[in-house]
């Protein structure tokens, strides 16, 4: 294996772009730095199609497996900014593949990144000022004196400013974690009680939707102190987000459950040096192909759905931005009707 490390820096080094290193199984075995930087701290060991979802990928890392050609996949990501990437892959050895990863985005021009923003920014903000602008003009032009209808749009046009009010609120948030995200909290947060607290504030919201929430910790943590490294407040945001969700989207007369328990690799073993937060609740199973792009900026599987709850499309971009400046880990799954966010945390322990 040593060998087949050596080599692969060395090639990695010489390509200077984001490098992986897959086996048969299309499992990550190796990466250098900027694949880290780009995929997540966490990819060695986990299959490459956790964190690069492509309809052709499983082809293409076929096809250099068996035939050794090598193939080129292009892929966009939509973040906050479009970020388009090219996928190499080639025939590494008998039993591995290398991906490199070409990011193109400083190629598509950064005007147009910047107009794409800043087009959804302004798209989201049109909506409700064309409602409160459509309100204030019914109003001058007569309802007012119709004390019923005027009570009416006043709901409606306070609602509709409230819709702004937590678009702005949102995209601040979003700009201040990630103008800070290469710097890592220092703060040691003890989690448990900003659970708790969370569950107690967001328990009547709950109950309004038919859903009762509880907080439960794995054996193995049932009398350590659990300590993160982190921001107490970003990570009472991180966590108000996904039981907020958990609420809007779950079936009504279901429980919400918050589990603790110690990190885990994919083969099940513990790591003691990581502790795991997963929000689960019930509902609709979420399809693969919304799965894997629900940390966008904006989007949103059913538009009309998340504005009813007075949603943003922006709770999960912010959530991402905070754990990975936490250096975490984010993971979303959903199966047999039940979601499960799971926020991986670094540990700490008091001496
Ligand atoms: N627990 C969940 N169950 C089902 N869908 C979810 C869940 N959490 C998030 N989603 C989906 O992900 C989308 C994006 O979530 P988010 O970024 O928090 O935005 P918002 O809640 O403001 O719409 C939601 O609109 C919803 O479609
Ligand atoms: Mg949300």
């Amino acid at each position: 294996m040593d060998e087949v490390n050596k080599r692969f820096e060395s090639m990695a080094a010489l390509v200077d772009e984001a490098s992986l290193l897959l086996d048969a199984q299309s499992i990550v075995v190796q990466a250098n730095e900027k694949a880290l930087t780009l995929l997540g701290n966490y990819i060695i060991g986990y299959p490459i199609d956790r964190f690069l979802r492509h309809a052709d990928f499983a082809e293409a890392v076929r096809m250099a497996h068996e035939d050794g050609r090598p193939s080129s996949l292009d892929y966009t990501l939509m973040d906050q900014v479009r970020r388009s990437f090219t996928l190499r892959i080639a025939r590494f050895d008998e039993v591995h593949v290398m991906l490199v990863i070409f990011d193109g985005t400083m190629s598509l021009s950064v005007d147009r990144i910047r107009s794409d923003f800043v087009a959804n920014v302004s798209h989201e903000l049109r909506s409700p000022l064309t409602a409160l602008s459509g309100f204030i003009e019914t109003l001058q032009d007569g309802a007012i004196d119709d004390g019923e209808s005027r009570d009416r749009f006043l709901t409606i046009m306070r609602a509709e400013a409230g819709r702004m009010q937590r678009l702005i609120d949102d995209l601040l948030s979003l700009s201040r974690v990630e103008a800070e995200e290469h710097r890592p909290p220092d703060d040691t947060v003890a989690i448990l009680p900003v659970l708790r607290e969370l569950v107690s504030a967001m328990r009547d919201e709950a109950a309004k939707n038919g859903k009762t929430l509880s907080v439960n910790l794995a054996d193995e943590l049932a009398d350590a102190d659990l300590l993160v490294r982190g921001a107490q407040d970003e990570l009472r945001q991180v966590f108000q987000n996904l039981v907020e969700n958990a609420v809007r989207y779950g079936a009504p007369e279901t429980t919400i459950s918050i589990l603790l328990s110690t990190g885990r690799l994919a083969g099940g073993q513990l790591r003691e040096n990581l502790l795991r937060v997963q929000v689960v609740n019930q509902g609709e199973t979420i399809a693969p192909e919304h799965l894997a792009r629900l940390t966008e900026r904006f989007y949103r599987i059913d538009k009309g759905r998340s504005r009813q709850f007075g949603g943003t499309g922006l709770g999960l971009a912010i959530v991402k931005h905070i754990v990975n400046r936490h250096r975490g880990r984010l993971r979303i799954s959903s199966e047999d009707g039940q979601t499960t966010v799971s926020v991986t945390l670094p540990r700490i322990f008091q001496q």
